[in-house]
């Protein structure tokens, strides 16, 4: 089944907030932001702005009812901002009027009076300041202290990764029309529905049942709408609330990406300790998190980079700290992966340093130290269904790595001004949200009296197709056609407190939840339909839209069986709850079992450098992927192709650059470069490794959204060796991302 959005799409008819027409009176807004990254703010002049023709009110901190709060995890972000001054792009107040465009005239005449204070930017500088936004943690495992002097080698290094922009097409924006009796409902694009309705009821202070929240679609969310679409809903709550009319914002792309954080950059130290066998002994890592000045998740994304510190090799003494270190940026936030790939990137740094200090390959340290069967992660879960040997060996015997190996070797040999580097790159990434709490979903099923079906879950659909899969289960279930089937919005009031849609976990926690609502209707169907045949309930099935008695066929059609079972006053609604078993983890301890299954995979990549412009193609992408067993194989290997690329642009081209005062220079398209058709994988092969193992993945279909994003990092690798053949010299520092700039001054580096 494709992906049913696919036409709309196509045709320009799908409807994100932008297109839903607008009702008569509907005002817009625009946000005023702090233009320094940290002072004290003495006083706003909005004279002139407020006295523009068509601009109907500006509202501050002062006008907000409830709380000035909208922190999810630690309350440390205000809505807007009070005496202080945090980021370039802090909300300050929000203008309203007539026409989004007067609203932008409006907010180029507010003028500031502040006390500039001194911006700090880097991860390390608040490490020495002691900024922090939570407490440090650290995982361990056996005894990393004492196990150094058992290695024959130890090495140490600093292992840099760099911010992402989410670059979602559809920009942030949220339309909160007023109801009756003070309730108001608000349109947005967000991947956390709940989060909204929590935060408006919060800074309103009305209950939440006031609230309804409503999501057809995103255009793009990536880990961006996870906690980032609050803020700009719950201002257009407050305005409507206040003007008592419906309220719209679209944040123009500009501002979209100088307000609103990005991915963490990392700054990581590791050191790692190695047996004369090259059996990785010990691995100590310190990361410094640059987390914007506010918390947003930033608590939750520390902790992924820790589950994933060691990603696919067993380590037996480890210990990893994180500092999430308070900076003068936006407050940056999930994105695909959240906070895993910077723990893998630092871990493969840390082996190919090793193989680099020793004159070994990087496959024969990685190849050795793979995770098996039972191995014990460093949080006390155990390893199961391990598909990293399997996964090897597949790409082996489908692509003969020593001979793809020696045709590169042989390529670099002939070639003097160009050189192809080749990497392997193994992933291990864990599914369930790493806060247990989270992972639980609701559906609710319609069967109408005419047969067909209408199913709410809190799945938002973002691009990944989940309405699609939602659908595959319910025409499972009921064995109807799919044209029967409507997926409807998103909404707080038909499916409540839901967990954000992330963590790559929408499909299973959504489709159990949807499986068992069917389950249950399909249940109350089937004693209807053994009335009507006069049997039993164990010989009936319902098969491509009819009823089969002893597998024959009755004549019997779902519609007429759902017409008897709706005068026979049978309810035809079901509503159900899942929340994954098995799953636990205690925090004072960091160990448990937090992960239902982990999804595995290992990556080839080939690049081709040119040595005189420090230019790179990436030739070539080989994935064996563990899609459990695919429920939706076009839909899964777009998933892994997009992740893929994504992958490719954070390690390779994607610069977020900010100046010493915190304003961020890669403000647009022209400044900030996302891989285009031009730098993706001249070829790209994805075979899965099929597999039916025991797991709690939906159907057995396993969750792809964000596992594959980790490929990209093959990439980075993979240019290091080119740039190495070129240059004996090269000092291989880890530094991402890999722009053709470092792989230059890497070409014609000397010690
Ligand atoms: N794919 C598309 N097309 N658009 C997106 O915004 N988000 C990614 C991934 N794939 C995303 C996407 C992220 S960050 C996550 S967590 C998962 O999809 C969320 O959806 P899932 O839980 O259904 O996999
Ligand atoms: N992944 C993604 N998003 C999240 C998580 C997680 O583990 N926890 C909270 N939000
Ligand atoms: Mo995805 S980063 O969990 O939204």
């Amino acid at each position: 089944m494709k992906n049913i959005d696919s036409t709309s799409h196509l045709s320009g008819k799908s409807i994100f907030i932008d297109d839903m027409p607008e009702i008569q009176g509907t005002l817009f807004a625009s946000v005023v932001t702090s233009p320094i990254a940290h002072g004290k703010l003495l006083s706003i002049d909005f004279s002139e702005a407020e006295t523009l023709p068509g601009i109907l009110r500006i509202f501050t901190y002062r006008d907000i009812p409830g709380e000035n709060q909208i922190g999810g995890i630690i309350p440390d972000e205000p809505l807007f901002a009070e005496e202080e001054l945090h980021f370039v792009g802090q909300p300050v107040a929000l203008i309203v009027g007539k026409s989004d465009f007067i609203c932008q005239q409006a907010k180029q005449l507010v003028t500031f009076d502040m006390d500039i204070l001194h911006p700090v930017t880097t991860a390390t500088e608040a490490f020495e300041r002691n900024q922090f936004i939570s407490p440090p943690r650290t995982f361990k495992m056996g005894d990393a202290e004492s196990a150094w002097k058992d290695c024959a080698h130890v090495f140490e290094g600093t292992a840099e990764s760099g911010g992402q922009e989410h670059l979602y097409l559809e920009t942030q924006g949220a339309y909160a029309i007023p109801m009756e009796k003070g309730k108001l409902k608000i349109y947005a694009s967000t991947q956390g529905p709940t989060a909204i309705q929590k935060q408006t009821a919060r800074v309103l202070g009305i209950p939440m049942n006031q609230i309804e929240v409503d999501v057809n679609r995103l255009g793009g969310g990536f880990g961006g709408k996870e906690d980032q679409a609050t803020p700009w809903a719950v201002m257009v709550a407050l305005a409507a609330h206040h003007l008592k009319k419906p309220v719209k914002m679209i944040l123009s792309r500009h501002d979209d990406m100088y307000m609103t954080g990005k991915r963490h950059p990392y700054t990581t130290h590791f050191k790692i300790g190695l047996s004369k066998e090259n059996k990785i002994l010990a691995y100590e890592a310190n990361y410094l998190q640059n987390a914007g000045a506010a918390a947003d998740l930033s608590p939750a994304i520390t902790e992924r980079t820790l589950f994933h510190c060691t990603n696919s090799y067993f380590i037996p003494n480890v210990k990893a700290t994180v500092h999430s270190c308070k900076t003068n940026l936006p407050p940056n936030t999930a994105f695909r992966g959240f906070g895993a790939p910077q723990g893998m990137f630092a871990i493969e740094c840390a082996i190919h340093l090793a193989s680099k200090e020793l004159n070994v390959s990087v496959e024969e340290i990685q190849k050795i130290n793979l995770l098996k069967e039972g191995d014990v992660f460093p949080y006390g879960q155990k390893a199961q269904n391990v598909m990293l040997d399997n996964s090897w060996h597949l790409a082996d015997k489908q692509w003969n790595i020593a001979k793809l190996q020696e045709d590169i070797n042989q390529y670099n040999a002939q070639h003097s001004l160009k050189k192809k580097g080749f990497s392997i790159f193994p992933i291990t990434f864990g599914v369930s949200f790493t806060n247990t709490v989270m992972n639980h979903a609701r559906a609710l099923v319609h069967i109408y009296q005419d047969g067909s079906v209408g199913i709410s879950t809190g799945a938002v659909e973002m691009g990944q197709s989940v309405n699609t899969k939602m659908m595959q289960v319910a025409a499972g279930v009921f064995s109807i056609d799919m044209h029967k089937i409507n997926i409807e919005s998103t909404n707080t009031t038909r499916v409540a407190n839901t967990s954000p849609s992330a963590a790559s976990s929408t499909a299973d926690l959504n489709g159990k939840a949807v499986q068992m609502a069917c389950n249950a209707l399909l249940s109350r169907l089937k004693k209807v339909a053994a009335k009507l045949v006069s049997g039993n309930e164990e010989a009936l099935d319902i098969k491509n839209e009819e009823v089969f008695f002893n597998k024959k066929p009755t004549g019997i059609t779902w519609k007429e069986l759902v017409k008897t079972a709706f005068l026979q006053r049978i309810s035809l609604s079901e509503s159900s709850h899942y929340a994954t078993p098995e799953i636990h983890f205690d925090k004072s301890a960091e160990k448990g079992h937090p992960f239902a299954y982990h999804v595995y995979g290992l990556v080839l990549t080939t690049v081709l450098t040119d040595c005189l412009r420090g230019t790179y193609e990436i030739e070539d992408v080989k994935i064996v992927h563990d899609f459990g067993k695919s429920m939706n194989q076009e839909i899964d290997l777009g998933q892994v192709e997009g992740a893929l690329m994504q992958g490719i642009g954070w390690m390779t081209m994607e610069e977020i650059a900010y100046d010493k005062n915190g304003i961020l220079l890669s403000n647009a398209l022209s400044t900030y470069k996302v891989p285009d058709l031009y730098s993706a994988p001249k070829s790209v092969e994805i075979i899965p490794l099929e597999n039916e193992s025991d797991n709690l993945a939906i159907l057995k279909s396993k969750a792809v959204g964000e596992p594959p994003f980790n490929y990209g990092i093959g990439a980075y690798f993979a240019i290091q060796q080119a740039i190495k053949a070129f240059n004996p010299d090269y000092s291989m520092a880890f530094n991402a991302p890999m722009t053709p700039e470092k792989v230059l001054m890497g070409l014609y580096e000397q010690t």
